[in-house]
């Protein structure tokens, strides 16, 4: 591989962690609210998983912090402060498809981080690709 390569694929990777970053920040943010925002004993479990995935999430952000300044960057923050949907059907509808979304996007940093030879960044972001596919699967649960 030409540096020319070997530097486009660094930055292709800066940029996606960073980008990663951000969305976990966003989710974590909106799961915050959406455990605040659900009342009622019927839906107590909706709001049990929001709790939880809070501090699953702010472990993620927090992971791709500290890498993104390790490898030379400096974390950017622009998360997205959308609030969460009123409606809990609706929220949950809305977090599966962004929990996919971020399967998707650690795979493919996974795949970026082994072609820089970064062994323990590439299998942490399989394990992150691993949680959010978890989390997709408990909400598609509670979805019924
Ligand atoms: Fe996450
Ligand atoms: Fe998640």
């Amino acid at each position: 591989m030409s540096s020319a390569q070997m530097s486009s694929n660094r930055e292709e990777l800066m940029k996606g962690l960073n980008h990663a970053l951000n969305r976990e920040v966003s989710t974590f943010l909106r799961y915050m609210l959406s455990a605040a925002k659900i009342k009622g004993i019927v839906n107590a479990p909706v709001r049990e998983l929001y709790s939880a995935e809070v501090a699953d999430e702010l472990g993620h952000a927090t992971y791709l912090a500290d890498k993104i300044v390790m490898l030379g960057g400096t974390p950017e923050l622009n998360p997205d402060l959308t609030p969460p949907a009123d409606e809990v059907t609706e929220m949950l509808k809305y977090d599966i498809a962004q929990e996919k979304i971020d399967v998707e996007g650690y795979l493919k940093l996974a795949e970026l981080a082994d072609r820089e030879g970064l062994a323990e960044l590439k299998v942490r972001m399989e394990e992150q690709a691993a949680d959010e596919a978890h989390h997709a699967e408990v909400m598609e649960r509670l979805l019924g």
